[in-house]
């Protein structure tokens, strides 16, 4: 009937393939992949009534002015203040306007894309899309190194620039930022306070060192709209992740998407130990409270959706 239904059962047969393993089943629903352009507009269409991306994306700079005091999205008791560094880095118009892309690649940064070989696949695509300012360099064979659009939650400063503490820190992360030449850096800002100084001392770097990226800053509704899209289709995702969140968002702006390291799982389907993330030592958090992520939830969707042919999840090896 064409419209997106995650029903229960659904969700957990694919629950059942992938707890059963067998790479053969998954390599055969790779093998087997067609993109489903129906379903495609239909989802897009769906979204679209509870976000539009191309707003929703980022704040601009006629959404406040400095000395404005705001409300953190999720922690709605605490405030923010605009400040002259933040206000003037707000983009006039979206960043994302009038673009739109025949495939896009959305990248996670799980550790089952070591030795994938995926890099020239990922560089393919018209638009890629990478989280959390993940290092591409050094893994380039397996991550490509081609990023349009990248995440920066806050706490990134922390723990992989050292809290800026040393000059070394600073200029490495200057030197990451200045890679990504005029690619849109989008920060998280505004969900939860903690992370406003790390959010200052970023802005403070971007406009000394005069650096060409493009800032953005998600909407004060985004993360409860994106929400409401996904309950509204029986996915019960409280805080979606990075990931689901650039997914939801790309939609808007490509016709085919291609996720590539969302592999929520410490094991492959072989039983092989998979890093949390390609590139540290961060260990698998969700599986405790301390995450307010379900990923592995997320995960089922994707493989849904994958299923369906509205995306294209590619947990294995590029040929
Ligand atoms: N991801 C995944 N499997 C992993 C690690 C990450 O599927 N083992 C996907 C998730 O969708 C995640 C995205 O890749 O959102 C980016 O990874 P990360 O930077 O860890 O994501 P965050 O959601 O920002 O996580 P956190 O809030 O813990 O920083």
């Amino acid at each position: 009937d064409g419209e997106l239904s995650l029903s229960r059962s659904m969700i957990n047969s694919s629950d059942k393939i992938i707890r059963k393993g067998g790479s053969s089943i998954f390599q055969h629903a790779v093998e087997g992949w067609k993109i489903n352009s129906s379903l495609v507009m239909e989802i897009r269409k769906n979204i679209l009534q509870f976000l539009d991306a191309e707003r929703d994306v980022s704040v601009v700079k006629t959404s406040f002015k400095p000395g404005d005091v705001i409300h953190y999205v999720l922690d709605r008791r605490r405030t923010l203040n605009i400040s002259q560094d933040l206000h003037s880095l707000l983009p006039e118009v979206s960043p994302m306007k009038n673009r739109r892309f025949k495939t896009c690649a959305v990248v996670g940064n799980s550790g089952i894309l070591l030795k994938s070989g995926c890099g020239k696949e990922i560089d393919s695509h018209d638009f890629v899309i990478r989280c959390n300012l993940a290092p591409v360099v050094e893994f380039a064979a397996d991550v490509g190194t081609k990023s349009d659009f990248i995440t920066m939650n806050p706490s990134v400063v922390q723990r992989a620039f050292g809290g800026f503490r040393n000059e070394s820190d600073r200029e490495k992360f200057v030197h990451r930022l200045s890679m990504l030449n005029d690619s849109v850096l989008w920060i998280p800002a505004f969900m939860v306070k903690g992370g406003e100084k790390h959010v200052e001392w970023v802005n403070a770097l971007i406009l000394k060192n005069k650096l060409k990226v493009r800032t953005a800053y998600p909407s004060l509704r985004l993360i409860h709209a994106v929400r409401g899209y996904w309950l509204t289709n029986k996915v019960h995702i409280k805080r979606p992740s990075t990931g689901l969140l650039m997914y939801t968002l790309a939609t808007r702006f490509c016709d085919e998407i291609h996720l590539y390291g969302f592999w929520p799982f410490p094991k492959d389907l072989r039983g092989k130990p998979v890093k949390y993330h390609y590139y540290d030592d961060l260990k698998y958090r969700y599986f405790s409270n301390a995450s307010p992520h379900r990923m592995p939830l997320e995960f089922k969707t994707l493989y849904v959706l994958h299923n369906r042919g509205a995306l294209k999840l590619t947990t294995g090896k590029c040929i």
